[in-house]
């Protein structure tokens, strides 16, 4: 079928018109230059050469006798048969005058045989292996194409988890790539299935940037927060599953009539699930131009009506909410040259120094806090392991709680103004 997608394709490229399927499929599958024909010639032009070699009085006569000799003479003239069934070919592809019309027939008559009427798939496929071979012969320097054979999905796993293993990275991450490149969940990584070479490519392709240290979910370029898709790149710090505990927490104090304050807002991933999931009215503010453009830019795409505004702490904040929720930058000035390469390298800085000690935005917080609380107004900080004890005695006159993460690990203040 594609030998005739092949066909159809050539003949409407002869023939001036545009390479679309519609034209290639009205155009005949079969060709006057095909190589069945052209096989065909080989053998009939063979038959008559050798005949007439065999008729020479001195081959019968001499070289008869001695067949190895005759092989040896036959293959010397195999060259000669080929250039004349060659130009045969050539000669009978460009008349159609009546009388070279039988000679036509037979080889045109096989390719009845050896084509098939091709579908609309395998055109588009002959037709971009076409334009992609007259491109190459335009221009010397356009590259050959690569053709991956397809191959099991638990192999192509085994193969990137190999890859990323070599460089200390973590197993996970090639499910997550070989899951976005394939379309596969990673529940179904185990299936019997094969993955053609699209799909190889572009998980080989995202292993590579891996490997440099570029985190996972900037190459992905999304991250799931709380079921949403959030947009992630380098201008804002990728939401983590912890703070999904912070949302979660928040969540059962705020209903459609709350205001809500996102400070430190980020990719904006905490103020977009608050919003979707209870109605509330909600602020999110950030000190960094490209955070909330990337914040906004997911508030639009998820139909997240959000207040965003640039501000330097409580710089810009007027009003009050019943519930501030941050997750402020924690990590202590002199740890971050210790930090990962994928996140010390590639995630903002200003999304992760919280000073000397860590603990200078939680500062800021606990004293702004009392003023843009209503009454009974509860903030909720994610904080580091170890910083709970720290940012909980920050917060005077209020009821505060700590509250652990799934690990186990002092990971919520809840302070309730009193
Ligand atoms: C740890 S990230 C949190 C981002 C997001 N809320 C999240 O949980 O994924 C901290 C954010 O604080 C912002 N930030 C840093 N200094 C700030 C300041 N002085 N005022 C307001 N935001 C600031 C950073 O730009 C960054 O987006």
């Amino acid at each position: 079928m594609y030998h005739g997608a092949e066909h159809k394709t050539i003949t409407c490229y002869e023939k001036g018109l545009d390479l679309t399927v519609e034209n290639a499929r009205k155009c005949r599958r079969v060709h006057d230059r095909c190589g069945t024909t052209f096989t065909f010639f080989v053998m009939t032009v063979s038959i008559l050469v050798f005949s007439l070699f065999e008729a020479i009085p001195f081959v019968h006569g001499v070289i008869g006798s001695y067949r190895i000799l005759k092989a040896l003479f036959k293959i010397a003239l195999l060259p000669i048969v080929a250039g004349l069934s060659y130009e045969l070919l050539k000669f009978l592809s460009k008349t159609n005058f009546f009388l070279f019309i039988p000679l036509k027939l037979p080889g045109l008559g096989l390719q009845m045989i050896t084509t098939r009427e091709p579908d609309d798939e395998m055109l588009e496929v002959a037709i971009a292996a076409f334009k992609k071979a007259l491109l190459m012969d335009e221009d010397p320097e356009e590259p050959e194409c690569r053709f991956v054979c397809p191959e099991k999905l638990a192999v192509l796993t085994s193969e990137i988890k190999a890859k990323l293993a070599e460089k200390g990275i973590d197993e996970s991450d090639a499910e997550w790539i070989v899951s976005y490149a394939t379309g596969y969940k990673r529940s179904e990584l185990g299936k019997d299935v094969t993955v053609g070479g699209k799909a190889i490519d572009k998980a080989n392709a995202l292993a590579e940037e891996r490997v440099t240290g570029r985190p996972l979910w900037y190459i992905v370029g999304n991250a799931n927060f709380y079921g949403y898709e959030i947009k992630t790149d380098e201008r804002a710090l990728i939401p983590r599953p912890e703070t999904e505990e912070l949302v979660e927490r928040a969540l059962r104090h705020i209903n459609g009539e709350s205001k809500v304050l996102d400070l430190c807002t980020g990719s904006g991933a905490i103020a977009i699930a608050v919003k979707l999931k209870t109605g509330a009215e909600v602020t999110a503010s950030d000190v960094s131009e490209d955070a909330l453009s990337l914040a906004r830019e997911n508030a639009e795409t998820l139909k997240a009506d959000i207040n965003f505004i640039k501000s330097d702490m409580f710089e810009n904040i007027d009003g009050k909410f019943d519930v501030i929720i941050s997750n402020p930058p924690y990590i202590k000035s002199g740890d971050i040259a210790g930090l990962q390469t994928e996140v010390k390298d590639y995630e903002p800085t200003l999304a992760l120094d919280g000073g000397e000690d860590g603990l200078d935005f939680y500062r800021i917080i606990a004293k702004n806090a009392r003023e843009y609380l209503t009454e009974k107004g509860i903030v909720f900080l994610e904080v580091g392991a170890d910083q709970a004890d720290s940012v909980k005695d920050m917060f005077d006159g209020f009821f505060v709680d700590v509250i652990k993460d799934i690990s186990g690990v002092e990971r919520i203040i809840k302070a309730v103004k009193i």
